[in-house]
């Protein structure tokens, strides 16, 4: 059985947001049975990745899958490389040639920008979609390939086929099932897990450090608006963290990044606020992980610091705090020689997201004096929700200090 969890780890595609789970689900449903299936979006949101993802989890996984391009092939040669062709069918034609169609006999062809195949080759798809059936190019034998076709296209086809520029019958044969992958400034919530996979590889096949993305920095790279979608996202990425040298990311450094180096799109200003569609509870969760995260990577320096290992910063850029909290010290937690306050590292995997998120909300509050505005535009969450969560976990008295800030 096929599942959306077997879907992402078999394809690495990332992303939590609906779109993403409406395609994932897409991919469940249509990988095993034999039809051919439309993939849209613009450029850069991951067509390809996606016709991967059916191949693999298809019945011809064990075949192969032939990606072509059809916007790259001069309209001259396409037919003769997509079909084959015979010896002598033309000048230069002095073997008889496979087409992709015959090499990925029993596998999937992956017909990439399809609204860029003329029109005349257009009736010859159609052909062997429907049938099976095709010519070379010079030959009048009929031949036959058993091919599950993918195609994709970063153009609005149907508007194409109304202005006679692509086939009517193709257009309505194709768009059978078609899975829409949405721009990434449509899905902003999946930008933060994006980050953080193409962070993690990419520092890890390159032996650098890694110190991860401050919230904010994460915060204003969803307001951006990725014309280059998931494509253009992976490349800041890895290009950031080349330039800052394993520093950890901030809004700065991202603020400096996005200006220079990618010129703004049209009239508007590429860090205009955008709705986000995200819940707050979502939103909650994201940046509890994140300090989560950021603290694990704290913990991982100190404890090198501690191995006597020179050069490495002891949580040089992040404020430790006293532990003046009175209540008994949860046992996912301890206490170093600075007084300290640490998620043990055995504990990470063990720990709720609730714990984690009263431990976040403690030290924040703890942090900014028990400044509830401060506290909660530093989490990210209204005042109002942070009153909820302190009623909720029972803070109030554990987080009182003597300067009695509220
Ligand atoms: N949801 C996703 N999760 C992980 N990586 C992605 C995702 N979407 C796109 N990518 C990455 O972005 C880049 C562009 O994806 P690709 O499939 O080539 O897009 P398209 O074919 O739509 O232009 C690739 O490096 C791909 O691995
Ligand atoms: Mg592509």
């Amino acid at each position: 059985m096929i599942d959306i969890e077997r879907v992402q780890r078999v394809s690495g595609i990332v992303g939590n947001s609906d779109a993403i789970r409406e395609v994932l689900d897409m991919i469940v449903q249509v990988a095993p049975v034999d039809i051919s299936v439309l993939i849209t979006g613009e450029s850069g949101t991951g067509k390809e990745m996606v016709a991967k993802a059916i191949h693999k989890l298809s019945r011809r996984a064990q075949y192969p899958m032939v990606t072509v391009n059809c916007g790259a092939i001069p309209a001259g040669i396409i037919e003769s490389e997509l079909f084959g062709h015979k010896k002598g069918a033309y000048t230069g034609a002095s073997e008889d040639r496979k087409g992709y169609f015959e090499t990925a006999h029993k596998g999937t062809i992956f017909l990439d920008e399809i609204g860029e195949t003329p029109l005349e080759t257009q009736v010859k798809l159609l052909r062997v979609l429907e049938s099976g059936e095709f010519m070379r190019v010079g030959d009048s034998r009929t031949l036959y390939t058993d091919v599950r076709v993918i195609a994709a296209t970063n153009k609005d086809l149907g508007e194409k086929a109304h202005k006679g520029e692509f086939r009517q019958d193709l257009y309505y044969r194709l768009k059978t099932v078609t899975i829409h992958i949405p721009p990434l400034r449509h899905r902003v919530e999946d930008i933060a897990p994006l980050v953080e996979r193409f962070a993690l590889e990419f520092t890890r096949n390159n032996d650098m450090v890694y110190r991860g993305f401050m919230p904010e920095a994460i915060r204003l790279m969803k307001r951006a608006e990725w014309p280059g979608n998931v494509r253009e996202l992976k490349n800041f990425v890895e290009s950031i963290l080349v330039l800052e040298k394993g520093e950890r990311i901030t809004a700065e450094m991202v603020e400096r990044q996005l200006g220079r180096n990618i010129p703004p799109v049209g009239p508007k200003n590429r860090l205009l606020p955008v709705v986000v569609d995200q819940s707050a509870e979502q939103a909650e969760r994201e940046l509890i992980l994140r300090q989560l995260f950021l603290l694990r990577q704290d913990v991982e320096s100190i404890k090198q610091a501690l191995a006597g290992q020179p050069g490495v910063p002891v949580g040089h850029d992040i404020a430790y705090l006293p532990d003046s909290a009175v209540e008994p010290l949860h046992p996912a937690l301890k206490i170093d020689e600075h007084d300290q306050r640490l998620i043990r590292d055995e504990a990470i995997g063990d720990m709720t997201l609730e714990e984690l998120e009263r431990e976040a909300i403690t030290r924040t509050l703890q942090f900014f004096n028990n400044n509830r505005r401060a506290a909660a535009r530093s989490l990210g969450m209204s005042e109002r929700t942070l009153y909820r969560k302190i009623n909720e976990y029972g803070l109030e008295p554990k987080i009182k200090r003597t300067t009695g800030d509220r």
